[in-house]
């Protein structure tokens, strides 16, 4: 038999056999997860018990205290080390949960449980201002690039979604999320997700005191374009530790001002969103979900992590050392 090259996913009519090697038509197949994400319903505020240490924001809402200092002492990041590998297991935890059929409201019952459980505070729930974030995770289906709403949305076969979690414990956060394929998806989805995985392990691996940022957002930037994929410019990897969002701002694409240096105890994220299509975001009415304005999909994986004398350690790394999501490759150093 002729190796095909898979039809890309915006070109499937509805009587074309569907990708995923069933034999029925497109339209009776795969098709519903192609269309756009609709918002559910938001169930009700989940409480926290009064004992978990919470953010400052958690009864009122609001944003950062920009002032924290960029580089940590040694104490800071070992409660970042603690609170951060907690983070990556329940982000492998809700990661499994991951079926088609369940809402994104169910997978944040379960990380709003497991952050409570690990004696931890979600950190996204009540986060910012107009109006705070009103769950514990961010769940971001396909075209969706980020900050997605759990909600009464069942997940359907074919679908891709990101889970980001973040845990604050120990007076610190960890943040980290990954990306999944709902049961089968069409290859094009798959080849999404592995190249954000691989560029979020190249901005890593640019990593290193005394370099500018510049060199983590053109490392991910080459690779993305080289794929022929974008990347999203709108939102970026940031600061981290007392504060959930401080300086530096970690851009994913080559900007010749990002030349702030990283110094050995720098912590902050890396998080590319990485885009089929179109690049540019709109906003949802909702005041959070971002999705692109061409409605193809996006992936991103990320991690929290601190400058050493000569790279980067992963302080969301789970204990297995594996990452969670998809697109690892047997044998490869992503997988
Ligand atoms: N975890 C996200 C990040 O990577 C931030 C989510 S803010 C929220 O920066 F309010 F949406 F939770
Ligand atoms: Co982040
Ligand atoms: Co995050």
């Amino acid at each position: 038999m002729a190796t095909t090259t898979p039809t890309p996913l915006a070109k499937m009519r509805p009587n074309d056999p569907c990708w995923c090697g069933s034999g029925n038509k497109f339209k009776r197949c795969h098709k519903a997860a192609t269309d756009r994400v609709v918002a559910g319903t938001i169930s009700e505020r989940r409480p926290v018990p009064s004992e978990i240490e919470r953010p400052h924001y958690a009864e009122h809402g609001g944003t950062d205290d920009r002032n924290e200092p960029m580089v940590k002492d040694a104490d800071t990041l070992e409660r970042m080390r603690r609170t951060g590998r907690a983070a990556a297991e329940i982000l492998r935890q809700v990661g499994e949960a991951i079926e088609p059929g369940i809402t994104t409201d169910e997978l944040d019952a379960l990380c709003h449980r497991l952050c409570i459980e690990a004696g931890g505070y979600p950190s996204p729930l009540n986060y910012g201002t107009d109006p705070p974030f009103p769950k514990s995770v961010c769940t971001s289906v396909n075209e969706v690039i980020c900050h997605g709403i759990p909600d009464s949305r069942p997940l359907r076969d074919g679908d891709i979604v990101n889970l980001d979690v973040t845990l604050f414990r120990e007076g610190v956060h960890g943040d980290t999320n990954a990306t999944w394929a709902v049961g089968t998806a069409d290859p094009e989805s798959l080849r999404l997700i592995r190249v954000t995985r691989e560029c979020t392990q190249l901005g890593i691996e640019a990593v290193a005191p005394g370099r500018p940022v510049s060199d983590i957002g053109r490392a991910i930037q080459d690779h993305a374009e080289a794929a022929g994929f974008g990347v999203v410019r709108a939102f970026v990897g940031h600061g981290v530790g007392r504060e959930f969002h401080t300086p530096p701002e970690i851009l994913h694409y080559f900007h010749p001002r990002a030349d702030q240096r990283m110094e050995p105890g720098m912590t902050f994220t890396i998080e590319p969103m990485i885009a089929v299509g179109a690049w540019q975001q709109k906003l949802w009415s909702d005041g959070w979900t971002a999705s692109t304005v061409d409605g193809k999909r996006t992936a991103q994986f990320e991690h929290t992590l601190v400058v050493t004398d000569d790279g980067a350690e992963l302080l969301t790394l789970h204990p297995d050392g594996r990452w969670s999501g998809d697109g690892g490759q047997p044998g490869d150093p992503l997988g």
